[in-house]
């Protein structure tokens, strides 16, 4: 955990671009306070992702959750982060009408939040919305390939470029959102060879999720990497720890100690006269 508030300097967007082609990019979600201040030592990136919809409030899609939801957890990843650049996903429905649309909602998130840039899903169909949230100084993590918030009216979650006019769009999408200026794009769920070219091919770092250890760098879902989401796992989610064990092990060993009156102790009262 990294308590040290006073002297650390938070990794910049930046610093992020600065990192194409060098040390991959560790990048997690977070969504909590308390997450926050176990990532931040080892992560370069944190991303308080829209998956919270689903992680946190079991939600079948990242399209239920509200713009207000993702700046109060903005706000508890930033209170609990000193190092880390901290991203905040704009949410379905609060960006993809228009530009003007995006720039109100994504200055919210960087005025109430204290993040450093915002995410929002697209390519050649956002490039005029990430030209004016760059022109305005806010920093845009793109995100491309698999789209969760459009995977629905896209006919699920389908690995992306697997076809000539699939793999077409996929790079179509990754040159408008770097000509627009990104500072960074998340590919997500595509064929390996293409994440592969996109990362050789633009000027950016890419940041992958199912996509090619080629990428700049990389970030899972952080709940999926400890084992404490368990509705379903991906193909591309590497176990860390059982930690959802963990937390079952601890609640049945307390409702134990509690069922036969072990705890509390008198150690845990107070106003306990010192010889008892
Ligand atoms: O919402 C999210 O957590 C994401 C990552 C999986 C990239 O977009």
């Amino acid at each position: 955990m990294n308590d040290d508030t006073n002297t650390t300097k938070r990794i910049s967007v930046s610093d992020i671009k600065a990192r194409k082609g060098g040390r991959p990019l560790a990048c997690l979600t977070a969504y909590s306070k308390p997450m926050a201040q176990w990532l931040d030592p080892h992560m370069d990136l944190l991303l308080v992702g829209d998956s919270l919809a689903m992680v946190i409030y079991g939600l079948e899609t990242t399209r239920g959750v509200s713009l207000d939801a993702m700046i109060n957890h903005g706000a508890a990843v930033i209170r609990g982060s000193v190092r880390a650049c901290v991203i905040v996903d704009l949410p379905h429905g609060t960006y993809e009408d228009s530009p003007e649309q995006a720039l109100a909602s994504a200055s919210r998130v960087m005025a109430e939040t204290g993040a450093q840039g915002v995410k929002l899903e697209g390519g050649v169909d956002m490039a005029d919305t990430i030209r004016l949230l760059t022109e305005n100084d806010i920093p845009v993590l793109g995100h491309i390939g698999l789209l969760p918030q459009k995977a629905e009216s896209r006919g699920g979650f389908k690995i992306q470029g697997k076809d000539d006019e699939g793999w077409k769009q996929v790079v179509d999408d990754a040159n408008a959102v770097v000509g627009s200026g990104a500072f960074a794009i998340v590919i997500e769920g595509t064929v390996e060879a293409l994440a592969r070219e996109i990362t050789e091919t633009i000027s950016v770092p890419t940041i992958g999720i199912g996509a090619s250890p080629a990428c700049d760098g990389q970030i899972l879902v952080t709940e999926d990497a400890l084992g404490l989401f368990s509705d379903f796992t991906p193909k591309f989610v590497k176990r860390y720890a059982e930690l959802g064990g963990e937390v079952e092990n601890a609640a049945k060993a307390y409702a134990e100690d509690v069922q036969e009156r072990r705890f509390p102790e008198l150690a845990h009262c107070f106003g306990v006269p010192k010889e008892q």
